[in-house]
């Protein structure tokens, strides 16, 4: 077991450096890859932080390279890179084509998948295909950045979740480094746990659309119930994180954080109020709602503040809140 993880990390590691080379020393490279992260305003000096590389328009070129370098076939399936022809157990081709890829890195530092975005996006070919799960990487334990941002994390005594790869590079490009991505699904338990280890502070940081708005209403339970103190930054609509920072500049960006956080309860509180508007059968399941969000803290202090503050929301009891709050505690006891 110690052996298998051990090669597959060797082999990742070999990818990694390859797709680095590919970057910095081909023409290809050159041309295609390094204009697309200069034309995203990566600079060269974050593109080696993050490891960034470029992955040729070519079928096999990383798998011919392992082969000769004593690299097995097995090794490069089992860590993702190859894929087989359909019927063949000998002919296969590179995962990763024509691609700039975003090492993901444990958080020890060792790379155990990648992410690659394609340079054109149309409908023809996902944007960004994604190492499967190996016996190195489980998606839903890992958060992009980690590696990067933990100590900026422990200092700032917070920590940024965003949604994409490019959220976090080009976060740090502007001097916030406390930033992991969820690389777009949903938080796990895990996840929440892997910063909960750093701090118990956390901002999300969603993109602004609808799909965002949603995702930050849905997962976040899970966050209170791990004890984490969640707030919620939303963007404009149709930005992210790295598109607005990239538009306002690292100043504007940090004071948009500051005016525009709201704690999690509170900003749940008032999405839901503005959707239900004067319906009361509407009004009385937000209640309910924002009760059973409250209930998910652990911290009896911290309850109780909440409900007092959306007791004042939602113009309702704060006494019949908390015995609202009471009784599906029982339940659930
Ligand atoms: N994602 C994915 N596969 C896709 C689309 C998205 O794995 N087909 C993940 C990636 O980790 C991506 C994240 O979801 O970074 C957020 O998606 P999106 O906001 O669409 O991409 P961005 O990170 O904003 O990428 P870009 O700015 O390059 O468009
Ligand atoms: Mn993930
Ligand atoms: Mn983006
Ligand atoms: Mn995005
Ligand atoms: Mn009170």
């Amino acid at each position: 077991r110690q052996n298998a993880r051990e090669s597959l990390y060797l082999v990742l590691n070999f990818a990694k450096n390859f797709y680095q080379q590919q970057l910095t020393q081909t023409d290809e490279g050159q041309s295609v890859g390094v204009s697309y992260f200069r034309e995203r305003g990566f600079t060269s000096d974050i593109q080696k932080k993050f490891e960034l590389g470029y992955s040729t328009d070519t079928w096999d070129a990383l798998t011919k390279e392992a082969l000769s370098k004593g690299y097995t076939a097995d090794i490069l399936l089992k860590a993702g890179l190859l894929i087989h022809k359909e019927g063949s157990q000998t002919a296969g081709y590179d995962r990763f084509r024509g691609r700039v890829i975003f090492p993901i890195h444990n958080v020890a530092g060792k790379v155990i998948a990648f992410g690659a975005r394609i340079l054109k996006t149309d409908k023809s070919q996902p944007k960004y295909l994604n190492s499967p799960e190996t016996e190195v990487y489980h998606k839903s334990d890992i958060l992009y950045g980690i590696f990067q941002a933990k100590n900026a994390i422990r200092q700032q005594e917070a920590c940024y979740l965003v949604e994409g790869y490019t959220d976090v590079v080009s976060l740090h490009q502007a001097g916030i480094e406390n930033v992991v991505a969820s690389s777009g699904t949903s938080l796990t338990t895990e996840q929440i746990r892997l910063i909960g280890r750093f701090t118990p502070n956390i901002t999300i940081l969603y993109d602004g659309d609808m799909a965002g708005i949603k995702a930050a209403l849905r997962g976040l339970d899970l966050v209170l119930e791990e004890g984490l103190n969640v707030s919620i930054v939303l963007f404009p609509d149709g930005e992210d994180p790295d598109s607005y920072v990239r538009r306002v500049g690292a100043e504007a960006f940090k004071d948009y954080l500051k005016k525009a956080s709201r704690d999690f309860i509170t900003f749940k509180t008032e999405t839901l109020l503005q959707d239900a508007g004067n319906d009361p059968f509407r009004l009385a399941a937000v209640i309910g709602e924002v009760v059973n969000s409250i209930i998910k803290i652990p911290d009896a202090i911290k309850r109780q503040v909440f409900f007092h503050r959306t007791s004042e929301m939602m113009k309702v009891d704060e006494q019949m809140l908390i015995s609202e709050g009471n009784k599906l505690l029982r339940k659930l006891h």
